[in-house]
């Protein structure tokens, strides 16, 4: 049975980008081949992959995580493809790999990008043969496996850099599917405040009910850079700290309310710098062409004329950030 967690109803979204996702997944589930998921940190990238498995004919078998990123080598690869023992110092046992729990199910690597590259070399063998070797054993193992990768590193770049295989690149992307930041499906904001109201209120057994519209405004024009993981934070707080049954504006970070009255000053320096710098970018864009609509009641051509810019950078600006002009008029 389809473990309820994971069906595609609880991916909650109806942007025009996310039902592109949904539609995808749709047609991929159910065959076998290779996914990589794109997407910035936060994005659901690995609720999508659970999702995937959960929908195709290996539900019943494992889904197997590792997460590529922050193991020593010699670590990874024994995570991998596990060992017998005396295959090195500290081999006193011998041991099943990840890759072999997954036999028959999907085994999702995360962080794909920070797989060293022998491990890459290795890797590649395995789409190819479907055979697996352990550490220090000559017996090759069948294994049957999906494969679904997930990045939110720019893997086309690593390979300029010579620092990822172009060909495990091509066997992995056979479909690869791009969840946008949060920042570009605005739509999806309103829906998922809802979904995380309602979860964490049932789960804490608070009578939260609503929501004011100050507070929802805020929620609606701030940038997410940690996407949706920092909205769910976001409500699981303004649950906690509301003593009403609807959140007000001060059960929200300041941070939040800051950034719409001081752009620049929200730069956040936990990010990489380009990261940074998008983020203000992309939410001065926003605020700009909403007050510019408002200015001029969604009139986009006047709009335009008034502010001395091209209507077509305009109209691709209100595409870009999926804005309905209809609102303002
Ligand atoms: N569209 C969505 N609807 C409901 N919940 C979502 C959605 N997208 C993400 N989430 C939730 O947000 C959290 C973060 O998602 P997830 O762990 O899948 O992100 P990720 O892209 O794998 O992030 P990272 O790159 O940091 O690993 C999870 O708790 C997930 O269930
Ligand atoms: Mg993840």
């Amino acid at each position: 049975m389809l473990d309820t967690r994971f069906r595609f109803e609880n991916i909650i979204g109806n942007s025009e980008a996310i039902t592109q996702v949904f539609d995808l997944m749709r047609k991929i589930s159910d065959i076998d081949a290779n996914v990589l998921i794109t997407g910035e940190s936060g994005t659901g990238k690995e609720l999508v992959a659970q999702c995937i498995h959960a929908n195709s004919k290996r539900s019943h078998k494992p889904f197997v995580p590792l997460n590529c990123g922050g193991l020593p080598e010699n670590l990874v690869e024994s995570e991998i493809f596990g060992h017998v023992k005396g295959a090195f110092t500290d081999a006193k046992q011998s041991r099943v790999g990840l890759i072999e729990h997954a036999r028959g199910g999907t085994f999702f690597l995360d962080e794909i990008g920070e797989l060293p590259m022998p491990l890459q070399v290795k890797f590649l063998r395995v789409l190819e043969d479907h055979k697996i070797r352990r550490l220090g054993s000559n017996e090759e193992i069948e294994i049957d496996i999906r494969l679904i990768s997930a990045t939110n590193q720019n893997i086309e770049a690593l390979i300029g850099e010579g620092r990822f295989r172009e060909d495990l690149f091509y066997r992995l992307n056979t479909f690869e599917i791009h969840l946008p930041p949060l920042r570009e499906r605005q739509g999806d904001i309103q829906l998922l405040v809802h979904h995380f109201l309602n979860y964490f209120a049932e789960t804490s057994e608070k009578a939260v009910q609503g929501i004011s519209t100050e507070a929802m405004d805020v929620l609606c024009e701030y940038t997410y850079p940690g996407n949706v993981r920092e909205l769910m934070h976001v409500m699981e707080r303004a649950v906690a700290l509301s003593d009403v049954d609807t959140i007000q504006l001060e059960d929200l970070p300041e941070n939040l309310i800051t950034q719409t009255e001081d752009i620049i000053g929200s730069a956040q320096t936990d990010l990489p710098f380009q990261d940074a710098k998008d983020a203000v970018i992309e939410n001065f864009e926003q605020t700009f062409i909403d007050r510019l609509l408002k200015a001029h009641n969604g009139n986009v051509s006047r709009a335009a004329r008034k502010n001395g810019t091209d209507r077509r950078t305009l109209q691709r600006l209100i595409s870009k950030y999926a804005i309905d002009v209809s609102t303002y008029r």
